[in-house]
C-alpha cells in the first residue's frame, strides 16, 4: 500500500497545488510512481502546473459515477516521469466520502504515493482526510496565513490526521528581515507543526507552475522539493532557509 498525503491549507493560493505537483515530481524521481488527485473544483490548475493541460479528458467524478475506469482518467505529465495526475471536475459537486475512499484506496495499490491536493472547503477537506495517513500543511508566512493555517491544523486533526509537516511557501527573506512578517521561528511555534521544508518565491517555480518551462534540474528550487520528498521518505536532511 502506497503512502497517501493530503496537501492541505488554511486559504487558497498558497500553493497547494503547484507544491503537490513539484513535491511529487520529485517523489516519483525517487521512489516510483505517484498520483495527485485535485479535488479543488474552485481552483483547477494541476493540469497546467503538471503539463497535462487538454489531455485530462476526464475528472474525478466521471471516475466515482462509474462512466469510466480511473486508468481512462489518470494521465502522465509530460515532464516528470512517474508523476500521474487525475484531476478535479469543472464543475464543483458534492463527492461521496465512502466512494473517494474506496477509489483512493485501490489506487494506493498502484501508487507509491498518492497526493490528494484539497481545498480548503470542508467537504473536500473532509474527504481528504478520510483517507490520508499524513499531512503536509502549506502556508505562507504573512499573519493572515499563519492564523488560517492553524485553523487548518486544527481541521485536519478533528478528521485524524495528526502526523502533519508544515511547508511554508513563497518566502521572500527580506521581508523577514526587515520586520514586515513575523520571524520564522514564530510561524512554526504559532502553527505547532514539524517544518519540512521552505520554499521562496521564485521565478523558476512561477514560470514552471504556469505549464510553460520544466523547473531546471539544476534550480535551488528543484533541490528544496527534492529535499522536502527525502524528508517525507524518512531521510534526515538539514533544514536550511536561503
Ligand atoms: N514558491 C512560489 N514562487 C512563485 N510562485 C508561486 C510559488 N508557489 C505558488 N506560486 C504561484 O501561486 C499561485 C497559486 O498557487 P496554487 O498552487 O494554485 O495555490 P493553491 O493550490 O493553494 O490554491 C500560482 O500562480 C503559482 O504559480
Ligand atoms: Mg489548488
Amino acid at each position: 500500500m502506497g503512502t497517501i498525503t493530503v496537501t492541505a491549507s488554511g486559504k487558497d493560493g498558497v500553493g497547494k497545488s503547484t507544491l503537490s505537483v513539484f513535491i511529487g515530481a520529485s517523489l516519483a524521481s525517487i521512489s516510483g510512481k505517484v498520483l495527485v488527485i485535485e479535488l479543488d473544483s474552485g481552483q483547477r490548475s494541476i493540469d497546467i502546473v503538471s503539463g497535462t493541460y487538454g489531455k485530462l479528458i476526464y475528472d474525478i467524478n466521471d471516475v466515482l459515477s462509474g462512466k469510466i475506469e480511473p486508468a481512462k482518467a489518470i494521465v502522465e505529465s509530460p515532464v516528470a516521469k512517474g508523476l500521474f495526475v487525475l484531476s478535479a471536475p469543472f464543475i464543483q459537486s458534492s463527492l461521496s466520502i465512502d466512494e473517494f475512499f474506496k477509489l483512493v484506496s485501490s489506487l494506493g495499490e498502484e501508487y507509491n504515493h498518492v497526493i490528494i491536493d484539497s481545498a480548503s472547503s470542508m467537504g473536500a477537506m473532509f474527504a481528504a482526510c478520510s483517507c490520508a495517513m499524513n499531512a503536509l500543511l502549506v502556508t505562507t508566512a504573512d499573519p493572515a496565513g499563519i492564523r488560517e493555517a492553524n485553523s487548518a491544523r486544527d481541521r485536519l486533526i478533528e478528521n485524524s490526521v495528526f502526523d502533519i509537516r508544515l511547508i511554508i511557501n513563497r518566502l521572500v527573506p527580506s521581508r523577514i528581515t526587515s520586520g514586515i512578517f513575523p520571524d520564522l521561528d514564530f510561524v512554526i511555534d504559532s502553527i505547532g507543526s514539524r517544518l519540512i521544508g521552505v520554499v521562496p518565491e521564485s521565478d523558476d517555480i512561477a514560470a514552471a507552475s504556469s505549464g510553460i518551462l520544466a523547473l531546471p534540474r539544476s534550480s535551488k528550487s528543484k533541490k528544496i522539493f527534492d529535499n522536502i520528498a527525502k524528508r517525507m521518505l524518512g531521510e534526515e536532511i538539514p533544514l536550511s532557509v536561503q
